[in-house]
């Protein structure tokens, strides 16, 4: 039996591509396996947003080079941003890997295996264009979510940011493309959809006309008989205009969640970071959205310690997030990144500010989610069920707003099921589950 073995890293986006090189090597007759040890092709999917996840890398692959030495049958592909940042300067760092995989070429995985079997390594990290860069075959391995990609890269270039490096510029899939995978999904049970790409609100299909934008794709999609939900992410805080907020309004499948990443909560940071908006425009956008869909959630994501950031940048940035009503944010260390502009400032803070600020922060949104969990106990909220949740005798599923919610009781997977809240922890909701007609089904 040929089987083989992924370790991912990184973003939804190499998450979709581990699972698209899975499906296509499944179509090749291999079996997934949790054991290196047992596989004929061990995938290292790496990520190089920051120093550390770079460094896992690294560490995993001199691993697999290791168990290689003991398994000479077994081939190694190297995969991800930091092949792409690499290229063939790898392999002479570690001896044994077969394939060397730029994310723009993952639909290429088998035959890049195919030839690195015959000529020694395979390096495949020239960016490719083509829309069969975006091609997955569809195989649903049981789940009711399913990823879809609809744009790749990045034109931006915040300072920081080591992605347009490595992911390129903007490429957009195909509107058409994009609805045939999610109809197949549909057919294979999927319910819920979340479109992908570094900026999805850059959006536009050129071979349909200018308008072909996320909007566009949102109200096709929409339309597509049993799908349930529609999700999307990364949205860049620029790109939130009308348009887009109506897009919540007159979509029914939308889900009521929002990824608006700000990164900072300093006008002086945001310049530095070349974000292009200020807090106040970022703050008038949140508005809008709330005012015009009041039971949305937005999460955020915010750098910590950027280069020269100051004890009054961060309490702005403390402010900004108490005003914000996030329900949750992602907070990062600054990390400097080679290829990104930011890693030549001086005034570097130092690693223990960087620490506490990093701890002062996530203590202040823990206490507004925790405002905001408490304030959903008592109400009932519909819940796409996900499956059985890790602790016995309950199941999980999430709302619209993405909200995870364990509950007692029995739906089924793919159900809409609505659940009466009654409790909440740090990172979710719990519940009992009530049949369509409100009766507690226990
Ligand atoms: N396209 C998305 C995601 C980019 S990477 C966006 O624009 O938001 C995901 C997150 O990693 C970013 O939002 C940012 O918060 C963080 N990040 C990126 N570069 C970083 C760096 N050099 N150090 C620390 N965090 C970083
Ligand atoms: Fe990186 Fe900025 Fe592009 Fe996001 S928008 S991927 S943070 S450069
Ligand atoms: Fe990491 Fe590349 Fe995603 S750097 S965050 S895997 S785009």
């Amino acid at each position: 039996m040929k089987k083989v073995y992924v370790e991912t890293y990184g973003c939804q986006m190499n998450e979709h591509d581990s699972e698209r090189m899975l499906a296509i090597l499944s179509g090749r007759g291999y079996l997934r396996t949790d054991r290196p040890e047992d596989a004929g092709v061990v995938i290292v999917n790496t990520c190089s947003v920051r120093g550390k996840a770079e460094q896992k890398a690294y560490s995993s692959i001199g691993r697999y080079v290791e168990l290689k030495k003991r398994r000479p049958g077994m081939r190694i592909v190297f995969s991800g941003c930091v092949a792409q940042q690499e290229g063939e300067a790898i392999l002479s760092r570690f001896e044994g890997i077969d394939v060397v995989l730029g994310p723009s070429r993952v639909h290429m995985i088998d035959e890049l295996l195919d030839t690195a079997g015959l000529a020694g390594s395979s390096v495949a990290v020239e960016p490719y264009g083509g829309q069969d860069r975006f091609r997955s075959p569809v195989k649903n391995f049981g789940g009711v979510k399913a990823y879809v990609t609809i744009m790749e890269g990045c034109d931006h270039f915040c300072t920081y940011c080591t992605v347009p490096y490595l992911r390129g510029r903007e490429v957009s899939r195909r509107a058409r493309e994009i609805i045939d995978e999610v109809e197949a999904l549909v057919g294979s049970g999927v319910r819920e959809v979340t479109l992908l790409g570094q900026n999805v609100t850059s959006y536009r299909d050129a071979s349909e006309g200018r308008d072909m934008t996320l909007y566009y794709l949102l109200s096709l999609l929409n339309d597509i008989r049993g799908l349930e939900r529609i999700r999307f992410i990364t949205s860049h805080p620029k790109d939130l205009d009308e348009r887009l907020i109506a897009a919540f309004a007159d979509f029914g499948k939308v889900c009521r969640h929002m990824h608006l990443p700000v990164q900072s909560g300093s006008d002086r940071v945001l310049r530095l970071m070349a974000r292009g908006y200020t807090t106040q425009a970022y703050m008038n956008s949140l508005g809008k959205l709330r005012k015009a869909v009041p039971d949305i959630a937005v999460t955020s994501d915010f750098i910590v310690g950027f280069p020269s950031e100051t004890e009054d940048d961060h309490r702005d940035t403390v402010l900004f997030v108490k005003n914000a009503g996030y329900d949750n944010i992602f907070s990062f260390k600054y990390s400097d990144r080679p290829l990104a502009r930011a890693s030549k400032l001086e005034d570097k803070v130092q690693p223990d500010v960087i620490a506490r600020r990093l701890r002062d922060l996530q203590s202040v949104q823990l206490g507004l989610t925790r405002y905001i969990y408490a304030s959903l106990v008592g109400t009932t909220q519909r819940v796409l069920v996900e499956g059985n949740s890790k602790r016995q005798g309950r199941m999980q599923g999430r709302t619209s707003q993405g909200r995870i919610v364990n509950f007692e009781g029995v739906a089924d997977k793919g159900a809409v099921a609505d659940i009466v809240i009654g409790d909440y922890s740090d990172n979710a909701l719990y519940g009992r589950c009530m049949n369509r007609e409100g009766r507690d089904v226990h």
